[in-house]
């Protein structure tokens, strides 16, 4: 194994990438980034701001003025954003429901993308950086970047086993279906780019996707 190990995981909601991306984490002591909870507590920011989601001069006014400080510990996962502590508000449907208005905005994808690239830079003995544009656009320079996918029956069934009564089949349908394809206008996380490895995690529990990303890392960095 190299000193420093940047891995690199995007795929779309429900793919498992966030728990595969931990446990790979902790499986090699490195360090852990969720790039979708930064775009989630800038939209706190932007909805305790008062500012509209088709407001998108407010948006970005809201995304690049956001002071943001977010755990890289995959056993103590917590992220602020001015001050306040929204670990548990990020998930909240109604975060989900307006995180697209940051998503889909070039200036809010730069101002996190260059917030993302120094906390890996940071990061000591390595990291493992997961969200939409990792592969492609964070760190396409990774030691191993893979693309995690399943059909959208499993990640539909996945995010309800998460929320369980929290969500309705309306709300669930808008999380998957109606955010990925609003995330896909500017980036592409269903087909994996020259270099990118594919894993369908559609039939594999996550003790087998974890698995199958470090023998990929161990054939891939040795
Ligand atoms: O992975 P997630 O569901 O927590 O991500 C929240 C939102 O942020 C999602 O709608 C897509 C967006 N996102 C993105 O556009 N690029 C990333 N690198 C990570 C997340």
């Amino acid at each position: 194994m190299p000193d420093r190990l940047v891995i690199a995981i995007d795929g779309p909601s429900g793919s498992g990438k966030s728990s595969t991306a931990k446990g790979v984490a902790s499986a090699l002591g490195l360090a852990y980034l969720d790039t979708g909870a930064m775009y989630r507590a800038v939209t706190c920011a932007y909805l305790d701001a008062g500012v509209a989601p088709d407001d998108e001069s407010g948006v970005i006014a809201a995304t690049t003025a956001a002071v943001l400080e977010i755990s890289t510990d995959a056993a103590n996962q917590w992220v602020r954003v001015n001050g306040a502590d929204v670990t548990l508000r990020i998930r909240e449907p109604a975060i989900s429901a307006n995180v697209s208005a940051v998503s889909t905005v070039t200036e809010c994808r730069a101002d996190l993308v260059s917030r993302q690239r120094a906390i890996i830079d940071a990061a000591g003995s390595g990291i493992v950086a997961e969200g939409r544009d990792i592969t492609t656009v964070v760190a396409p320079d990774a030691d191993v970047r893979l693309l995690l996918t399943a059909d959208p029956e499993a990640r539909m069934a996945r995010r309800k086993a998460e929320l369980g009564e929290k969500i309705d089949e309306v709300q669930l349908a808008d999380q998957i279906l109606r955010r990925d394809s609003d995330d896909s206008k500017l980036v592409n996380f269903t087909t994996a780019a020259d270099g990118v490895t594919h894993l369908d995690s559609t039939f594999l529990n996550l003790e087998e996707t974890i698995g199958a990303v470090l023998d990929l890392v161990r054939r891939t960095v040795g």
